[in-house]
């Protein structure tokens, strides 16, 4: 029996963080043996994004940095299949016909679309080509017909649009496309080190996979915590306490948490005793990773190999894919 596929990946725009790893990378390290794994490195994608329409050589880099810590949490290559979008033209054929069966209105009435745009500070800027991303997107997932997309929540309303492309083609051309799921991880978004709502890059709030002992450290004891406790003996609050949400998402002893949680509850314990705990925690998942991380780091060229290798198997099914719908729409 031919197993299902997955289809995921990133926008090679930096490091990857914990936010990623709870949303995503979490689900595909799980799966990786029950489902057929694409993981795409989104390289022309993240042109999409002003910064780095001319800062080409931080996506190059990023491309190697994102495949690199997607080997380190554990992803296995002679397994997985790692590609590059930009090495598979047919992806943007695909997209481009794609995006004839969207409107224009459709295509703006998208949730992450309108808060990237505030978030970003893009005002009425953004390029057609930051508006037809989520198509292009579509795209990169319909190519090799995936069946599951484990993403972050503000990934959802892409798989969504994702599914009526799907369904608008095989509706008016004839079956071609699977209509894909969405699957997100048990925590559906990581607050930041400094309490924000959402784990991200721009706002300088992350905590790397990649992260050395000291710097996840000196991360972890500056993080915020309640700010209207002064003293360790006053009763602290825990809802929505960023220390207590990582030790909700990531400490497996839960005999500690709620040990912790009732003794900050009752100010019998200090800030430093919880924070320590946690970097325990965190830098026994970072450790392995920081390990296989440096491997890599010795070892790029492999990394290149893994990516080419990848991106010509994956470019032999998108040709497959790609026929069938230049058939279908009697283009071929
Ligand atoms: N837009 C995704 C992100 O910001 C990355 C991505 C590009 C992606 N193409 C994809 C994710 C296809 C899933 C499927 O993280």
């Amino acid at each position: 029996m031919t197993k299902k596929r997955i289809l995921t990946g990133d926008n090679p725009t930096g490091k990857l963080h914990l936010g990623h790893y709870v949303g995503s990378l979490k689900n595909r390290i799980r799966l990786q043996d029950e489902y057929e794994t694409f993981i795409i490195i989104a390289d022309s994608h993240a042109f999409a994004y002003p910064k780095y329409v001319a800062s080409p050589e931080i996506v190059a880099d990023g491309v190697l940095q994102v495949t690199m810590d997607n080997l380190a949490i554990g992803l296995d290559p002679t397994k997985v299949t790692f590609f590059a979008e930009s090495g598979i033209p047919e992806i943007y054929e695909l997209g481009f016909l794609l995006s004839m069966l969207v409107s224009h209105n459709r295509a703006l009435r998208n949730p992450t679309l309108k808060e990237e745009i505030k978030d970003k500070n893009m005002g009425d800027n953004y390029s057609l080509g930051f508006v037809n991303f989520p198509i292009m997107q579509a795209a990169d997932i319909l190519c090799v017909n995936a069946h599951l997309v484990p993403v972050g929540e503000d990934q959802l309303p892409h798989v969504e649009l994702t599914r009526e492309v799907a369904r608008k083609f095989n509706s008016t051309y004839g079956e071609v496309f699977v209509e894909p799921e969405g699957l997100v991880g048990e925590v559906k978004r990581l607050v930041g080190t400094d309490g924000n709502a959402k784990m991200t890059k721009s706002l300088g709030n992350t905590i790397f996979l990649s992260e050395t002992e000291a710097e996840l450290k000196r991360k972890i004891s500056s993080m915020y915590t309640d700010p209207s406790r002064i003293h360790p003996t006053d009763p602290g609050r825990v809802e929505g306490n960023p220390v207590f949400i990582y030790h909700d998402a990531f400490n497996s002893n839960r005999e500690e948490v709620e040990d912790l949680k009732g003794r900050y509850k009752t100010g019998k314990v200090g800030d430093v005793e919880v924070k320590d705990k946690l970097f325990k925690v965190l830098n026994e998942l970072i450790a392995p990773i920081r390990e296989k991380r440096a491997y890599y780091e010795a070892h790029q060229d492999e990394v290149k190999e893994i990516i080419a290798h990848g991106t010509a198997k994956t470019r032999a099914e998108t040709q497959k894919t790609l026929n069938s719908v230049l058939e279908k729409i009697q283009l071929r």
